[in-house]
């Protein structure tokens, strides 16, 4: 079976599925996306998902291509032609088509959506079959990580780094040596006192739909969060490292740059909100669309 795109209101095979070479997003990554989990056919935390796109957009003046209820069909019908029950949803925004001019299309121009959907490996039977090695590096992106936008040069370059160490993920520190988060996730920690901590939002760090959708988890596990930065140091003397986002879930990271984390193995606080979090993808009641 063929995958099948949606390209600016067609539904295309993705060997054919294309964009015009003066696309801004292509051009200038004048864009924003969105990567949404699929489990057992539902959208995991896509409210919020699609609350972020929305701000997106607004942080880059881009008009939205449609709305909410529209989108929500066009990303239902994406998974159903490529049968996806199990896996993610791509979708990227661009300021849509015009001769190359680094300041907006003026006339505007229609923006371009484009939505693709494919297969992931089953949801990780337990945390420590999610676990994985990380490595640390100096965050080389722009000053506004918050929005979603397409341009990840920084985090392209970050997360080939991490594999070429044998890693699976890179996590990022600013001038002042204060963890961000990684390539493509959130960061969290146990520290050495044994407290929950993730760095607080800002422009520093992407507001994670699964970062978010985790803190309202925490209810009733005896666990309490300290959203609050902590340094490279900290990092180095957690009890405990993980990382969130709609790809990994809770993902524990057992080794940083060579050396095991704690004794090296998946520690209880990440064991518990892994499980939590699997319950919520599962359909405790709250992913509702
Ligand atoms: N990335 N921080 C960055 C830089 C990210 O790229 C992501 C997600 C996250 C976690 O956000 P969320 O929990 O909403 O997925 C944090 C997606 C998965 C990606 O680029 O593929």
């Amino acid at each position: 079976m063929s995958r099948v795109a949606y390209v600016n209101g067609r539904y295309l095979k993705l060997s054919e599925a294309a964009v015009n070479v003066e696309d801004r997003g292509y051009q200038f990554a004048d864009g924003i996306y969105e990567v949404i989990h699929v489990f057992d056919g539902r959208l995991i935390d896509a409210e919020r998902h699609l609350e972020r796109l929305a701000r997106s957009l607004r942080e880059l003046r881009l008009p939205a291509p449609m709305g909410a209820a529209p989108l929500l069909r066009v990303i239902a019908e994406v998974a159903r032609r490529n049968r996806v029950r199990e896996g993610l949803i791509y979708m990227q925004v661009t300021r849509g088509v015009a001769r190359r001019d680094h300041a907006f299309p003026n006339p505007a121009v229609p923006p371009a959506l484009v939505v693709t959907a494919r297969r992931t490996p089953p949801f990780p039977a337990s945390a420590a079959a999610n676990a994985v090695a990380a490595i640390t590096q100096r965050d080389q992106r722009w000053a506004r990580c918050d929005i979603k936008t397409v341009g990840l040069t920084a985090n392209v370059l970050a997360k080939q780094a991490a594999r070429e160490a044998g890693a699976a993920e890179a996590i990022q520190y600013d001038a002042d040596g204060m963890v961000t988060e990684g390539a493509s996730s959130n960061v969290w920690i146990v520290d050495a006192a044994g407290h929950l901590r993730t760095r607080e939002l800002s422009d520093a760090i992407l507001p994670g739909c699964t970062r978010a959708a985790l803190i309202g988890l925490l209810d009733g596990t005896g666990v309490t969060l300290d959203e609050r930065a902590f340094s490279l140091a900290e990092l180095r003397a957690a009890r405990e490292i993980f990382v969130t986002s709609a790809t990994s879930f809770v993902k524990p990271v057992i080794r940083l740059d060579g050396t095991a984390v704690g004794d090296g193995t998946v520690g209880p606080v990440t064991a518990a909100l892994f499980d939590r979090f699997a319950a919520h993808v599962r359909g405790d009641g709250r992913n509702a669309r």
